[in-house]
């Protein structure tokens, strides 16, 4: 029986090949695709969303959720690294922009449908999340398990020197999900960095014949002109298939359980993961944290199901 799953995201760049991934995958049912503001404002990443459901046009179409503005502005803009438009500056077109109900709206719905059988795949900025559970705390003990991509338990951030990007983009949610009991696992920077899509890999990757080389062909290459141009790296970083990887493939992955917190408040730390790893902890385990994994299998995974998905 495939998982049941919703996937958050804020396309961006590698929110977009995530979904790929996962909405051709036999073992994921995607119920919904939520939008969140990150990588680009809300009402571009609903915009998106569609966009790419519509492009890919997957054997099952998922409900779509619309992102609501954050209660605070977004303290930094995305699009330098993943275009004007979010997604390389595309442009891709929607056929007809529907009115949508609100990302809190159907994740509550999805989950009512069927209680602790739904998994939510957080790949951008925790808001619709915080605001699910602010909204209806009895929701927390009706979703199966949530995996998250962000955070940085040991290295450097890599929007600000302490922070990763989606819990700088807001800190205060992400410190509510963090804090709730929900049961979470997060991916952070400190796997997701071990991964570079190189050109070698692109290579390898589904060509522009299917739907799902067309849109990694349009997408990926001003991804690669951003990385080198902003990083000098050649290669960029796909921090959101390997969170999905988490999800679809746990046994490459090795997980331990964890004491977090986010920081709200610091000039120079806001948005930074906290973890009790004193010899003695006072804070309590609350989420599981990937900290190792089978690097070249997750690769092969990713590439393999990406020609997998172009297939279907
Ligand atoms: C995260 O930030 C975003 O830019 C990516 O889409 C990913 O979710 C990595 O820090
Ligand atoms: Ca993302």
């Amino acid at each position: 029986m495939p998982k049941k799953v919703i996937l958050d995201v804020d396309p961006g760049i590698d929110d977009a090949m995530a979904l790929c991934l996962a909405l051709f995958n036999p073992e994921l049912d995607v119920v919904a695709v939520t939008a969140v503001g990150g990588n680009c404002p809300p009402d571009q990443a609903t915009r998106n969303v569609q966009a790419i459901i519509e492009q890919l046009d997957p054997p099952r179409w998922p409900r779509i959720g619309a992102a609501s503005p954050p209660d605070h502005a977004l303290p930094v803009d995305g699009r330098y690294l993943h275009g004007s438009d979010g997604l390389g500056g595309a442009n891709l077109q929607v056929a007809e922009l529907r009115s949508r109900h609100p990302s809190e709206k159907v994740i509550s719905d999805a989950i009512r449908a069927t209680p602790n059988a739904v998994t939510i795949i957080a790949l951008g900025p925790l808001t619709n999340l915080a605001r699910v559970f602010l909204r209806d705390p009895e929701l927390t003990s009706m979703v199966g398990e949530v995996i998250m991509v962000g955070g940085t338990v040991s290295g450097p951030g890599n929007i600000t020197p302490a922070a990763e990007f989606n819990m700088y983009c807001d800190p205060e949610s992400a410190r509510t999900v963090f804090r709730s009991p929900l049961t979470k696992t997060l991916v952070p920077l400190d796997l997701t960095n071990q991964i570079v899509l190189s050109y070698d890999l692109f290579n390898k990757l589904p060509d522009e014949s299917t739907r799902v080389g067309k849109l990694l062909h349009t997408i990926l290459p001003p991804a690669f002109r951003a990385y080198r141009q902003r990083f000098g790296q050649e290669g960029i970083h796909v921090h959101d298939s390997v969170a999905l990887m988490a999800a679809i493939h746990p046994t490459l992955f090795t997980i331990e359980g964890m004491a977090a917190d986010v920081e709200t408040a610091g000039e120079l730390t806001s948005g930074a993961t906290v973890f009790d790893r004193r010899r003695v902890p006072a804070w309590r385990h609350n989420l599981g944290v990937a900290i190792a994994m089978d690097r070249e299998k997750v690769v092969d995974a990713i590439i393999q199901g990406l020609h997998q998905a172009a297939k279907r």
